[in-house]
């Protein structure tokens, strides 16, 4: 009998489609001599809502066992992100932070790498962080932040201290936030009525049509669609106005909600609402397609990495992402498969992946001794990353692709 919970957006029956198993915390790398018996696990699996078509996890951990003190993720490891969030606050600078003295904040502004140029442009700004460690980096850069989880307590204090905001803004956050009529109910009481609020999240037509299943995890709560993000603007009075693709950590869409009847939605809204409907994304038919997908790519990795094996080639994962976590959980990769993976983050090397205890070392390790194979588990920034170790390919290294099917490039 397939599992059913209740929607955290509309309270529906929630159905589901696909099962990764016991899964550990993504951000979570155990020190190599840690007691792995006590790593927390899990069941990650995801389903798809039968009212308001919201996809989400069909299980919740809790909030403070991912974002605390040592989360170890940093926005700025990326230079295309970096340039990805200036070009965005100067756009916001331009266009929706114009007044007198306008107000901006962020839910889950990391290291700052958007508000540094609005921090720098003088502009009255607030970030919004959780994650102590992160937020010490943000405002080590001169950015204003409160070391809080958002929502609506939170932003009724903000409302109180600040006053309104003309922009809330959120990256790779939004999605993250299973508590979302607290986190609505917030943004209706800190926006002022002219104002907008701007999230950008992974999309699930993307993730859809690329098979991208590794962007489901612990951390990854909720996977939206324009429908779905309609549906949940309109329960807390809030409009879906606005919707642009990005082509970002593997396809996202940055959506824009304002108070309801304060702006005209635009024609990119219906656009894609159409699209949707054309790719039956709200129907469990195509979410089950996707799960079979899913368990051919696990096949397919598995085979490719067993015979690698079996030939006596060396194969090192690069990039210790979060995404990672499912993959080699699903996949049972470990480190008779994959030796090491390498990654730029310092609080993640020296220790071990999640729940397959993979060492992670250096990008100089990397380089010091290209393997045969590099899987890259960072194939969001592959454009990045390939062109950096161009040397590596030079040496007759070969990069392992599985999104959208597996693959040697
Ligand atoms: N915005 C950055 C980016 O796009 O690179 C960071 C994204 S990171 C994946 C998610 C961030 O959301 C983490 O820094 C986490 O601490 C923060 N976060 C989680 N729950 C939050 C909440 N309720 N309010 C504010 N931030 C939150
Ligand atoms: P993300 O896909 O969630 O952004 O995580 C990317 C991970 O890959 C993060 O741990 C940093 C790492 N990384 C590298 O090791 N080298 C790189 O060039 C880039 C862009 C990321």
């Amino acid at each position: 009998m397939p599992s059913t919970s209740q929607c955290r957006i509309c309270g529906d029956q929630v159905n589901e489609f696909f099962d990764f198993g016991q899964q550990p915390l993504s951000d979570a790398f155990p020190a190599p001599d840690a007691d792995h018996g006590s790593e927390f696990f899990f069941r990650l699996a995801v389903g798809l809502c039968s009212g308001c078509t919201m996809v989400q996890l069909m299980e919740e951990v809790p909030r403070d066992r991912m974002f605390h003190e040592e989360y170890p993720y940093v926005s700025s490891g990326s230079s295309f992100m970096r340039d990805h969030f200036e070009g965005l606050a100067k756009q916001l600078l331009a266009t929706e932070l114009t007044s007198d003295d306008p107000f901006v904040v962020e839910l889950g502004c990391n290291d700052g790498v958007m508000l540094k140029a609005v921090a720098e442009a003088g502009v009255r700004h607030l970030g919004v962080e959780p994650s102590g460690g992160v937020a010490d980096l943000a405002a080590a850069k001169g950015i204003r932040v409160r070391k809080s989880f958002f929502e609506e307590a939170t932003a009724l204090e903000i409302a109180a201290e600040d006053g309104r905001a003309d922009v809330i803004y959120a990256a790779n956050t939004l999605c993250h936030i299973p508590y979302m009529d607290s986190i609505l109910a917030g943004v209706r009481a800190l926006l002022k009525p002219t104002g907008v609020f701007v999230f950008e999240d992974p999309y699930l037509g993307d993730i859809v049509e690329r098979t991208s299943f590794d962007q489901v995890y612990d951390e990854h709560f909720f996977f939206f669609t324009a429908r779905s993000v309609g549906e949940m603007a309109r329960r807390s009075g809030l409009e879906l106005v606005d919707v642009e693709r990005l082509t970002v950590h593997g396809g996202e869409v940055r959506y824009t909600l304002a108070p309801a009847g304060e702006r005209k939605p635009s024609e990119a809204v219906a656009g894609l609402l159409a699209s949707e409907e054309k790719g039956a994304l709200g129907e469990l038919a195509t979410l089950q397609e996707f799960g079979n997908n899913v368990t051919r790519i696990r096949e397919d990795l598995t085979a490719l990495l067993r015979r690698l094996k079996d030939e006596g080639k060396t194969v090192v994962g690069y990039g210790a992402t979060a995404k990672s976590a499912t993959v080699t959980n699903l996949c049972g990769i470990t480190p008779d498969l994959v030796s090491y993976v390498c990654d730029t983050t310092p609080a993640k090397q020296g220790r071990v992946t999640p729940g397959t205890h993979i060492p992670v070392r250096t990008p100089k390790d990397f380089a010091a001794d290209y393997p045969d194979y590099a899987l890259l588990f960072a194939w969001n920034h592959a454009e990045e990353i390939m062109a950096k170790e161009q040397a590596f390919r030079d040496a007759g290294g070969k990069w392992i692709l599985y999104v959208p099917d597996v693959r040697i490039s």
